[in-house]
């Protein structure tokens, strides 16, 4: 069974006062914004853009998967150092380098007059995705009041759909000859301004604490928390850190006192990708073609729409419940909607398959449902796995390895990924539609029954009392 909350204590909780939104925590906000922004544009602009790419480099197969995959393994990378990174030189500083490297991939992906200059632009542009999709939700968890840190991260997911729906847009704009030059620049503007929020962005309290600067540490929370019990908190903080005992090494992190927090944060990262959400970002376009969306226009009109503007709008409702209904309400119930919805694309893709072997010449009553049940999954991802996942991975780990510990959870976020985008499509072509469907759906169900016997409710605790359910045996 989940273990239970420890009760609140308002020793180690700030008064109310403090959870009001200052203009510093708008600043925050922006930092996470920019930040979730870019890494939703840059997923989501690539396919639009490979048809210009190919033409102009005249690429084979092989170098068009590099050039869409890179990103993907740069945000690895990106990923794992970003954790060593924030630990080391402070949350704000590895921002500012994720707002440069952004700028500057953009600007060297839209000149490049070759291949491997091209394909150095999507690395560097992964290694920014990868080193601020770990320190703009560590950040915001951090400085975030605690009544309100599950909406502070979710609204990461928010500029994580808005992006990827802003290059959905932009992809259906902009096709045609060398457009593709302005679709992957076009970051490079987001990118500085990241980089320009980020240098008047307050310092984690938390992490200048870790690094004994009580003093600076005391003035970032009296600007960004005016009317916080700032000795308090600090207090808190510091309590927390002693128990914790330090800096901590690598091994720290997999050390068997901290396997809980650390399966809890890989599993759901995990979770999020093998349910399929990138595949049906990724290959809407075709899943819709061959429900029977035949023309350009359409696919990309559906896509848009009913994928793209739908996941941020219901993403809203995941900010308007997360720290009202708690993280475990919403992920138990948005995995069982994903479930349904997977299972019945699975059917309808049967009739589809029987009704016109491949793609119809008219969107047929299955095309339909299919077209329905795809907007019910994205629905449910939204207000659960999407955002759930990424505040959960931001607040489950004690202050010491809390750094490097987002930094596997996110590595293993995009490894699996890069493993569903590489292999739908493969997964379809041996085991065919519906099957690859109803393996989702599985997926689906498996991680309900792992959120339910392993993962606690974390809604309304301190980043400080989160590390006390670590002891109640599991
Ligand atoms: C996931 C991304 C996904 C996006 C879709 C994020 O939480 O990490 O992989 O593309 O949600 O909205």
């Amino acid at each position: 069974m989940p273990s239970a909350a420890p009760p609140a204590s308002s020793a180690v909780e700030p008064p109310p006062t403090g959870q009001r939104v200052t203009p510093w925590l708008v600043v925050v906000l922006a930092v996470v914004l920019f930040s979730g922004g870019l890494f939703g544009y840059d997923q989501g602009v690539i396919s639009g853009a490979l048809h210009g790419i190919k033409a102009r480099f005249s690429l084979a197969p092989m170098l068009v998967e590099v050039v869409t995959s890179w990103v993907t393994l740069g945000a690895l990378l990106g990923a794992l150092a970003a954790g060593e990174l924030a630990d080391r030189i402070g949350r704000k500083r590895t921002v500012l380098i994720a707002g440069a490297m952004f700028t500057l991939g953009s600007l060297v992906q839209a000149l490049a007059p070759a291949t491997a200059i091209l394909v150095a632009g999507r690395l560097i542009v992964g290694i920014g995705v990868g080193v601020a999709a770990v320190a703009a939700p560590l950040y915001a968890a951090e400085l975030a009041p605690t009544a309100l840190r599950g909406r502070f991260v979710s609204a990461y997911q928010l500029a994580i759909t808005i992006g990827i729906f802003l290059a959905y847009l932009v992809d259906g704009w902009l096709s045609q000859g060398d457009a593709w030059r302005f679709m992957l620049g076009a970051s490079a503007v987001p990118g500085l301004l990241l980089f320009g929020v980020a240098l008047i962005a307050p310092k984690s309290p938390r992490w200048l604490m870790k690094m004994n600067r009580r003093a600076d540490a005391a003035a970032e929370l009296r600007k960004i928390r005016p009317g916080v019990d700032f000795k308090a908190r600090l207090d808190a903080i510091e309590t927390a850190l002693r128990r914790e005992g330090g800096r901590a090494s690598w091994s720290e992190v997999f050390h068997h006192q901290w396997r809980r927090p650390l399966l809890i944060g890989i599993g759901l990262a995990i979770f999020q990708q093998i349910t399929g959400i990138n595949a049906i970002i990724y290959y809407a376009d075709q899943i819709f073609d061959a429900a029977g969306f035949v023309t350009q226009s359409s696919q990309t009109t559906v896509t848009t729409w009913a994928i793209g503007g739908v996941n941020v709008l219901a993403t809203l409702i995941a900010i308007a419940f997360i720290d009202r209904l708690g993280r475990r309400k919403l992920l138990l119930a948005g995995l069982v909607g994903m479930a349904i919805s997977l299972a019945v694309v699975g059917i309808a893709f049967r009739f589809i398959g029987n009704a016109a072997g491949g793609a119809a010449a008219a969107p047929s009553g299955a095309g339909i449902v299919t077209l329905f049940a795809l907007v019910g999954f994205i629905i449910c991802f939204a207000f659960s796995m999407g955002p759930v996942t990424w505040t959960v991975i931001n607040e489950i780990f004690p202050g010491h390895i809390r750094g490097r510990g987002v930094a596997v959870a996110t590595a293993a976020n995009w490894g699996s990924a890069f493993l569903v985008s590489q292999f739908f499509l493969t997964l379809i072509g041996v085991i065919g539609d519906s099957s690859t469907f109803w393996v989702f759906a599985l997926f689906c169900v498996l991680a309900w029954v792992w959120i339910y016997f392993r993962v606690p409710e974390t809604k309304g605790q301190s980043l400080e009392q989160i590390q006390q359910l670590w002891k109640a045996p599991a």
